[in-house]
């Protein structure tokens, strides 16, 4: 081999080399694993021309490194000069998120409560059967103590079928007065149906103060309806039944769809019913160490997938679970 010869070859291949594919080969066809210059190096028995070999390989290696950097430098003049970049076109628009529907219900909910002066409590999902049931005042054998309708996770531990608990944790934790809402998720042993779904979100409220009456409860009720539903509402109770209230009432809203006249969500009757309710049952003021004598009050529940579903004619309660933008983008 001779050197000279190959380094005159190889410098030429350098500089003729007009871009990046073109020096690869070159640096792979001189400098590779299997060039002439690599095999004779491993070759190599004597100082002198180990030393003289090196020494061209060193070049070499230097003569691809400034040809790289050059064509490099040539490529960004390149790009600088032909390449437009116009700086004043609008930007690719960054989508931005917003809240679920019942995430907004919430909210909403919490914010016309906080108006008029009550406390937003948060309450636990987990809970024991006797804050669920026995101080809720429900009696041994009630349904909703049956694993058939409530998801027991271990003894008496229980995912909360209702928010109704929350009313025991805070009264037990203060004296009255009391106005709290407490807003969360709870847990049935439901199938997946067009109307039913294991988890949704109730908001519970309770006042508990001196005297207070059903009047009070009417009013409170109104006024969260009007809120939630437009200024003409008007609400009515009807007769109901829950352990930890006497008397229970239910309360039902005008229909905001109709107006009153009849149509398919009113089931022609004018009245939709949105709420559980009633006077706080003595026993469950009681069981909290508050004096039925002394004071009273008044509690209520109700869904919120049920009033976005009624509010924005939502047909299906699944469709809060499927994550579909194009259903949830239109809240
Ligand atoms: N907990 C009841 C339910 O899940 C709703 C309810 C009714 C809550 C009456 C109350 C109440 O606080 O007084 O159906």
């Amino acid at each position: 081999m001779d050197p000279k010869a190959l380094e005159t070859d190889a410098q030429s291949a350098i500089a003729a080399a007009a871009g990046p594919d073109e020096l690869e080969q070159a640096r792979v066809r001189y400098l590779g694993r299997k060039s002439e210059l690599k095999q004779a190096l491993r070759e190599v028995r004597d100082r002198e021309s180990g030393m003289t070999l090196n020494a061209l390989r060193e070049r070499l290696e230097a003569a691809f490194a400034e040809r790289e950097e050059a064509l490099r430098g040539a490529e960004l003049e390149r790009m600088l000069g032909e390449e437009i970049l116009d700086v004043t076109l609008p930007g690719e628009e960054a989508l931005r998120g917003h809240y679920h529907l019942i995430t907004q219900v919430r909210r909403e909910v919490e914010d016309i409560f906080l108006g008029l002066g009550y406390e937003v409590v948060d309450g636990d999902e987990v809970e024991d059967t006797y804050h669920l049931f026995d101080a809720l005042n429900m009696p041994p054998n009630h349904v909703t103590r049956s694993p058939l309708h409530t998801l027991f996770l271990n003894g008496d531990v229980v995912l909360r079928t209702e928010t109704s608990a929350s009313q025991i944790r805070v009264m037990e934790s203060r004296e009255p007065p009391v106005y709290m809402v407490s807003l969360g998720r709870v847990y049935r042993r439901d199938t997946i149906e067009p109307k039913s779904f294991p988890i949704f979100h109730q908001v519970e409220g309770l006042a508990v103060d001196e005297a207070i009456t059903v009047g009070d409860l009417k009013g409170t009720l109104l006024y969260l309806c009007r809120a939630l539903f437009g200024e003409d509402r008007e609400v009515r109770f009807v007769t109901d039944f829950f352990p930890f209230t006497e008397p229970s009432l239910g309360l039902a809203v005008s229909c905001f769809l109709c107006g009153g006249a009849g149509c398919r969500t009113c089931k022609f009757t004018g009245w939709i019913e949105i709420a559980g309710s009633g006077l706080v049952d003595p026993n469950v003021l009681r069981n909290v160490g508050y004096d039925p004598e002394q004071v009273s009050g008044f509690a209520f529940g109700i869904g919120l997938e049920r009033i976005a579903m009624l509010r924005h004619g939502v047909p299906d309660i699944r469709l809060f679970w499927e994550n579909d933008l194009r259903f949830l983008a239109q809240f």
